[in-house]
């Protein structure tokens, strides 16, 4: 087969010389063409990379599959591995082979010239071809690894967390159902509509985080963490949220709030570093066509030390600020992203990590404080995005949890199993997640987090 006879352009670009004056095969899609009477130049890109190979056809008229050849097509070139004697790069190859793999027409969409975000949202099938979304795609997976790399360093399990779950980890009802049923005509009960019947018995929906589950892995393994999708199906229509995004949740057993910022400020700094030191093709192109200060923006977070700001602090701070917000700022509202990047950009011009929140402002399972009013939050912000990350400590004690879930009003009976590691060697324990697309605009420098994401999910668009 071909398949295993090619060689990749990542290979021939990266490995200086590994092919030079070799003769090799390459497959790929056309990005440009140009055909004159003795010679014809094809830009071919194999997706391996963001370079391109240029292929130089000697007498073209004894290759007659050019005449077909026409930008996004899929070809299949061969032939000798020479130095380039043109700038603009170092090889090329000299074309003896070539086939028409898959045509193209002239209705190809993506024809040499910039084309708009939106337009490309539209060709989510073809977007992948080009520069920016190629290095998207090629950065996420780079990421990714990045992230197991971290935690598998440090012991850390990585463990898998249900997509379709039966209970609302964050307690906020922005859920997605999961139902089997006709909804013109699914049985009811009592002029209500009757689980029983369904698929499961029961109510059921897709997660909104892995936590929960995540809290039982960590007090049998220790160190977890999750790395999955999550879904959330709050009509919050801003660049900076999706309908269904990635999320890392690490959870750590017999760990308190100041080991859980310790971690994440790590970590943040560890993917940061990545990206500038093992992505440097994406990162030299993102800094140069998307956002000029996208590498200075990574190395500044890399080198701060992240302030640490109780949440009744921030508050002061912010009260007392001369920047007129759109929304107001008082003790027990919760801080709007105008108020995160105000802390983050103008007054400390690093990254902070708001803590002890108001409890009526936070999730259920957040640890209480001795003030009674207060929760071991954290958020970390960063200048540009606003909170990136967003976690706590656990609370471990039964009682203190059971009251509080009852001052919240929420149903205890779907939480038993929650209860219940609080009856049997319960322990403090502490976690975070940080949101990958966010992350990933972080290093981008993309704006709209649609366009880190390859088939994004926002209110009013599930397209593809
Ligand atoms: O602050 P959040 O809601 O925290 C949790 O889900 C906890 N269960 C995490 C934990 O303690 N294990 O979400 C965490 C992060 C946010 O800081 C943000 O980066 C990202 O997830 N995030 C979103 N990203 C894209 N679109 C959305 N709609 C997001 N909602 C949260
Ligand atoms: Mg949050």
């Amino acid at each position: 087969m071909d398949y295993f006879k090619r060689t990749k352009i990542a290979r021939i670009l990266t490995e200086d010389a590994i092919a030079l004056n070799q003769h090799i095969l390459v497959l790929g899609w056309v990005r440009t063409i140009r055909t004159a009477k003795k010679v014809a130049f094809i830009e071919l890109n194999d997706g391996s990379c963001m370079g391109n190979l240029q292929a130089v056809v000697g007498q073209p008229d004894r290759f007659p599959a050019l005449e077909n050849i026409l930008t996004g097509a899929a070809v299949r070139a061969e032939g000798r591995l020479v130095e380039s004697p043109a700038k603009g790069q170092k090889y090329e190859l000299e074309v003896t082979g070539l086939e028409l793999v898959g045509k193209s027409d002239q209705n190809y969409p993506l024809q040499k010239k910039r084309h708009s975000y939106e337009f490309l949202r539209e060709i989510a099938h073809l977007r992948p071809r080009t520069n920016t979304f190629g290095a998207v795609n090629r950065i996420r997976s780079k990421i990714a690894f990045a992230i197991h790399r971290f935690f598998q360093d440090r012991g850390f399990y990585y463990i898998h967390t249900p997509v379709i779950t039966a209970s609302d980890a964050e307690g906020a009802g922005d859920m997605f159902r999961v139902t089997t049923f006709d909804l013109n005509k699914a049985p009811e009960k009592d002029g209500q509509i009757d689980f029983n019947g369904d698929f499961f018995a029961s109510e059921a929906f897709l997660t909104v985080s892995g936590q929960l589950e995540a809290e039982i892995a960590a007090l049998a393994l220790g160190d977890v963490y999750t790395f999955g999708p999550t879904f959330r199906a709050e009509n919050s229509n801003t660049s900076r949220h999706a309908s269904e995004f990635w999320m890392i949740e690490p959870e750590m057993a017999f760990c308190d709030l100041e080991g859980n910022m310790q971690v994440a400020t790590d970590f943040l700094k560890y993917l940061f570093n990545y990206a500038l030191e093992e992505c440097a093709d994406e990162m030299a192109f993102f800094g140069r066509w998307i956002d000029k200060t996208v590498r200075k923006t990574l190395e500044h977070v890399i080198s701060s030390d992240f302030e640490r700001l109780p949440y009744t602090e921030a508050v002061k701070i912010l009260t007392q600020s001369k920047q007129k917000f759109e929304f107001p700022v008082a003790w027990g509202a919760d801080l709007q992203s105008e108020h995160e990047r105000h802390l983050t950009e103008k007054v400390f011009e690093r990254p902070v990590i708001v803590y002890d929140y108001p409890k009526k402002i936070k999730a259920f399972y957040m640890r209480v404080n001795d003030d009674g009013k207060t929760v071991r939050a954290m958020d970390v912000l960063v200048p540009k995005v606003g909170e990136i990350i967003g976690g706590s400590q656990r609370e471990e004690r039964y009682d203190v949890l059971k009251e509080h879930m009852e001052e919240k009003n929420i149903d205890l009976e779907p939480y038993r199993w929650y209860f219940d590691l609080r009856k049997y060697g319960t322990a403090p324990h502490a976690g975070f997640g940080l949101g990958f697309d966010r992350t990933l605009m972080y290093i981008t420098g993309m704006a709209n987090i649609r366009d880190v994401l390859p088939f994004p999910r926002v209110p009013r668009w599930a397209k593809f």
